[in-house]
């Protein structure tokens, strides 16, 4: 078999074998996938000691996105975008190249699995970290009708913004004030996994408006909860997940698997 595996510290929570082993059942393909635990100052060492023994893909995730990126020979566009790399493979010339799957996985649940519209939708992205820039490049891509960066600091958002204003119409400020009337509004900040929610005003959304939260969790997370509480409806970032992991695994083995199913097992598993 075929071997691939994720590699992070700390791994041992890491949901992706399941998925990609789920993935590969369901495909009929013949992959094995195992847990990397790479020292801190180790990572180099861990990925290049995997691919020499003939593994064939990786999965990279915290703290190792940023040095992934160092070490891959050839960035795909996104991924270059995202100065950041969760899906590692080597290519017909040997060489490792480097992809980040995480806003197409967003994008694909967005539209595909949620059903929700991006395109000429007004878009707020809240945010402006790691998560955030590796968004921006596939929801650009879905042609929003605005597409509005808000962070607590502002100056990042502005920053952000002006970097990717050569992709498409974006801007970027700070939190307060915000304006109204935003159709879908996704939390790219990491205040959820401080069980925290940033300062947002209640007029945010059109009376069809839509949250997603790429923090996902057992109990709904404080954005959730808050937009469900203005009858918004919400969703969390489980299916990002998936939905990135679908994306490796197409790049991989070419095959595109079925992500509904695999995310209501993860789902019945978390609760
Ligand atoms: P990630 O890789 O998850 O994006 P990051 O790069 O550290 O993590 O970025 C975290 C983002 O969440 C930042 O935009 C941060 O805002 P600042 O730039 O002002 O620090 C945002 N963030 C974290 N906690 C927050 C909170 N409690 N309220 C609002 N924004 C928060």
């Amino acid at each position: 078999s075929d071997r691939y595996g994720v590699v992070g510290n700390p791994i041992e929570h890491s949901l992706s074998p399941q998925i990609h082993i789920a993935f590969a059942e369901q495909t009929g393909e013949d992959l094995v996938y195992e847990k990397l635990l790479a020292p801190l100052d180790g990572f180099v060492k861990t990925v290049s000691a995997f691919f020499a023994e003939g593994g064939r893909g990786l999965n990279v995730t915290v703290p190792f996105k940023l040095q992934a990126c160092e070490l891959a020979d050839a960035l795909t566009e996104r991924a270059a975008a995202a100065g950041a790399v969760n899906t590692l493979m080597r290519d017909q010339d040997g060489r490792l190249l480097g992809d980040n799957t995480d806003g197409a996985g967003l994008v694909a649940d967005i539209r595909d699995n949620l059903n929700w519209a991006i395109q000429d939708q007004r878009v707020l992205l809240l945010g402006a970290g790691g998560a955030a820039r590796g968004a921006l490049l596939p929801l650009l891509a879905e042609r929003p009708a605005q597409l509005h960066i808000a962070n607590r600091t502002a100056a990042k958002a502005c920053q952000l913004a002006d970097e990717f204003s050569h992709y498409g119409a974006l801007s970027g400020g700070g939190l307060e004030p915000l304006c109204s009337g935003f159709d879908l509004v996704i939390n790219a900040s990491s205040a959820s996994l401080d069980n925290q929610l940033p300062p947002l005003p209640k007029y945010l959304f059109t009376s069809s408006g839509r949250a997603y939260d790429m923090v996902y969790g057992a109990t709904p997370t404080p954005f959730v909860h808050w937009a469900r509480e203005q009858g918004v409806e919400a969703a969390d970032g489980l299916g990002m997940l998936v939905g990135q992991a679908a994306e490796a695994f197409f790049l991989w083995r070419g095959v595109a698997p079925l992500v509904e199913p695999v995310q209501a097992q993860l789902r019945r598993a978390l609760l």
